[in-house]
């Protein structure tokens, strides 16, 4: 059955016909053609299709488009301001955290939600490294804690392993 909605995708507003089971990132890739999400897996597995919706890191392999009419959807390529590269962009491009940069466009949108969340006050979700092993119940720490980027970049795979450089770039930013 098809389904009229509206997605607003890096600030523009686009009014589109899908078939209900078509998945948000079907729809930005296929039907507006932005292609900075990547299909990867399209099971959820790999994050190359991260995107923000509504404000928060989502699979968009994983949504429904009609489920999310009327949301606003920032990409990779909607990170950039008045031709100026993000700060997290320019921190991945200053520490080559990428090689084939086929998940790059994910890892960076869910670089850039991850500090949102440390910014938010967001409670650590490192717990495996207390010498007491003891839930550590205070807020992310981006800047000091490798670990801790880890953790919350977990949900998004590198094929050619990157991450060694993707952590530092992160943390740059976080300082
Ligand atoms: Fe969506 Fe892999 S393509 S998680």
């Amino acid at each position: 059955m098809d389904t009229e909605i509206t997605l607003r995708v890096d600030g523009a507003d686009h009014r589109l016909t899908v078939d209900t089971r078509t998945t948000l990132l079907d729809a930005l890739r296929e039907r507006l053609g932005n292609t900075s999400p990547k299909k990867g897996c399209d099971h959820g597995q790999c994050g190359a299709c991260t995107v923000l919706l509504d404000g928060r890191r989502a699979n968009s392999c994983l949504a429904l488009a009609v489920a999310h009419d009327g949301a606003e959807i920032v990409t990779a390529d909607g990170l950039a301001v008045d031709g100026q590269l993000h700060p997290v962009q320019r921190s991945f491009i200053e520490h080559d955290a990428f090689q084939c940069g086929y998940c790059t466009p994910g890892q960076i949108v869910s670089a850039v939600a991850l500090l949102d969340e440390a910014a938010a006050g967001w409670p650590s979700a490192v717990t495996f490294d207390r010498p007491d092993g003891a839930p550590d119940t205070g807020p992310i720490d981006v800047a000091g804690e490798p670990d801790e980027i880890q953790e919350r970049m977990s949900g998004n795979l590198c094929r050619c392993a990157a991450y060694a450089n993707m952590v530092p770039a992160i943390q740059e930013v976080a300082r």
